[in-house]
């Protein structure tokens, strides 16, 4: 039924809010018994790559975009490392309004650009990093520094808790311009309050080894990870993601953009879930908790499936083979199948 109408009474919205919508949130909690059994943990993916633009950004989007409207504003621009571009886009397309968005030239999977392209965005190549963009982007007002960002974004807290029926354990979550960390401990804090859950999570933030300034906690001035969605050096929201993790006796870690592709891999042939580079930061991340013995047992953990792994073809095809190609006979066929 769409964020809005599903938590109306948990988000800011009056008789004046229009009603805008395409039906995102309500993401599938997945349960993955191959890789929990792997990891000696109960695991969810919450699968955010199904939400309408394919990453967990609309959650936001929807609510900042209705506000901008009810505010009387006609136009919307962000800047965005490619998935906040796709739905911003998508979302101004929807209601008829303008949308401009600021993109690292060269740095965005090739999904995201098709996308804010076609939802009818005008797309700038700024020749630069996010952090630069963002700067430059100054008046952004539909980035996460924009408050209504944030409060959508708990919802998928919120889906979490109804679907479980309490917290996890863990909630293990990619980490870039470090909103989504601070949007999920808001939600979770605000259903504790409300008695809905008894017990908050601990809140891991993974990040990418070439793009951790909240593992190094200093800004990392020439970020470079092929999870090019969390390729960031000085996250907007550094300082609600520290307090996240430590009022919630979390941590960050980081992970090598090897042990992402890794685990890239793990979750789409042993899960059967696509998701893309930057989401699988925190199954790389959980891999190697367990190696390190630091994973307790029989523990339930939910990462955040952020974004679809469509929206990169190319990465995903750099790392597995090409298909066996063969004439039209079934001479030919048999052969390969016998192969195997
Ligand atoms: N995963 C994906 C797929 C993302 O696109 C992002 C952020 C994150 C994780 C990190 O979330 O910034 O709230 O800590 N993408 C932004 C964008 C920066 O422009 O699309 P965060």
């Amino acid at each position: 039924m769409g964020v809005l109408k599903h938590y109306r009474e948990l988000l800011p919205i009056t008789d004046a809010t229009p009603n805008v919508n395409l039906e995102e949130g309500s993401t599938p909690l997945i349960y993955l018994p191959r890789v929990s059994e792997r990891l000696g943990i109960r695991l969810y993916g919450k699968f955010e790559g199904c939400n309408p633009s394919g990453s967990f950004k609309d959650r936001g989007m929807v609510l900042a975009v209705a506000k901008a409207l009810e505010e009387g504003k006609r136009a919307i621009i962000c800047a965005s490392t490619g998935n906040t571009s796709a739905s911003a886009a998508a979302y101004a397309a929807s209601q008829g309004i303008p949308c401009f968005v600021l993109l690292p030239a060269g740095k965005v999977a090739l999904g995201k650009l098709a996308q804010a392209l076609m939802y009818g965005a005008k797309v700038i190549a700024v020749k630069g990093n996010f952090d630069r963009a963002l700067e430059l982007a100054g008046c952004a007002m539909v980035n996460s520094v924009n408050p209504y960002r944030l409060i959508g974004q708990r919802s998928g807290a919120w889906e979490i808790c109804d679907v479980l029926g309490k917290a996890p354990d863990w909630h293990a979550i990619p980490v870039g311009n470090a909103g989504n960390i601070s949007a999920y401990w808001a939600g979770y804090n605000e259903y504790h309050k409300l008695g809905k859950i008894n017990k908050l999570p601990r809140m891991m933030g993974f990040q990418a080894e070439g793009a951790a300034p909240l593992v190094t906690n200093k800004p990392c001035p020439n970020p470079e990870t092929i999870a090019t969605a969390i390729r960031i050096g000085n996250p907007v929201s550094a300082h609600l993601a520290r307090a996240a993790v430590s009022e919630s006796n979390g941590e960050f870690n980081s992970v090598t953009d090897e042990e992402i592709l890794n685990a890239q891999k793990i979750l789409a042939s042993e899960g059967g879930v696509f998701a893309e580079p930057a989401s699988c930061a925190p199954l790389a991340g959980l891999i190697k908790l367990k190696w390190l013995e630091k994973l307790p047992e029989g523990i339930t953990v939910t990462m955040i499936l952020t974004g679809n792994g469509l929206k990169d073809p190319d990465t995903a095809m750099s790392q597995v083979g090409k298909p066996i190609e063969i004439n039209d006979t079934l001479e030919d066929l048999m052969r390969v199948l016998e192969c195997r």
